[in-house]
């Protein structure tokens, strides 16, 4: 079959695929602030957020070094809309304006959702994402610096996992501490469209036969404990027969 020919583009954006998360932070006045985002990445416990400077989650993260990071599963495309295009800051930032941007202040009855307290951190965690992660800042870094236009219009910002909650069904059998990814189905946005991951795995991944356990090494420091670094010994009663999951490398 003849090879595609690729021709040049340039989208003005480059969102090829990344989960839709709900970050929790906490405003001024201890009421916890929810706003969307999906410029998110993992490495070991370590996350990455590519978030716009003026945003008020970014402002709260910032001041108070806490968010929660609620992940939405492909249920929830109705509470995601309803605070796209929303912003708890007031007013709204001059960026924000020729997009039709809103400043709302309760954005948990806007969309229908519920807070419940975190464990280590001020802000709330969303009741109804499958996954929230209690995070903690570690730094962040202007992006585009080179360009004086353009410089501090977005951060990314590396926050530290503290600490996971999972939904009970997303476990995976047999295993203290694994996710099934046959039973998780992250909302994941491409451009600006929300798509979902229901026709299931494409095949056998090699990278699939290493077991997780041999990551572990790389989330934790030996030169600092930090809260929620013991949550693998937690106990259940329910999950305790994986042979692997219990090998810890350090
Ligand atoms: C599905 C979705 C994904 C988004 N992804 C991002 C993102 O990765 N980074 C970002 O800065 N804004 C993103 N936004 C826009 C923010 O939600 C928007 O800036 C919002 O005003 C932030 O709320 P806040 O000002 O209350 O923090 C996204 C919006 C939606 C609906």
């Amino acid at each position: 079959m003849a090879k595609p020919a690729h021709s040049i583009i340039s989208p003005a954006i480059l969102y090829w695929g990344t989960p839709v998360v709900l970050i929790s932070s906490e405003n001024e006045d201890s009421s916890t602030n929810i706003a969307p985002m999906s410029s998110a990445w993992w490495l070991g416990h370590s996350c990455m957020l590519g978030l716009d400077a003026s945003s008020k989650s970014t402002q709260n993260i910032l001041r108070t070094k806490q968010c929660v990071l609620n992940l939405v599963d492909d249920s929830m495309v109705a509470h995601v809309n309803a605070l796209a295009g929303t912003t708890g800051s007031d007013p709204v930032p001059d960026s924000k304006l020729p997009r039709g941007y809103k400043s709302v202040k309760d954005k948990w009855a806007r969309a229908g959702l519920t807070p419940e307290p975190s464990d280590f951190i001020r802000p709330s965690r969303i009741a109804e994402c499958p996954v929230q992660m209690e995070c903690e800042l570690v730094q962040s870094h202007n992006l585009r610096e080179d360009l004086p236009d353009l410089a501090g219009f977005a951060l990314a910002i590396e926050v530290r996992v503290l600490r996971i909650h999972v939904f009970e069904h997303l476990r995976m059998d047999g295993y203290p501490n694994r996710v099934d990814p046959d039973k998780w189905q992250p909302m994941i946005m491409s451009f600006q469209e929300l798509y979902g991951l229901r026709t299931g795995k494409l095949g056998e991944s090699e990278l699939g036969k290493v077991s997780e356990e041999l990551y572990r090494g790389a989330t934790r420091s030996t030169a600092r404990e930090f809260p929620g670094d013991n949550d693998d010994q937690i106990s259940t009663g329910m999950h305790g027969n994986g042979i692997l999951d219990t090998m810890l490398p350090n």
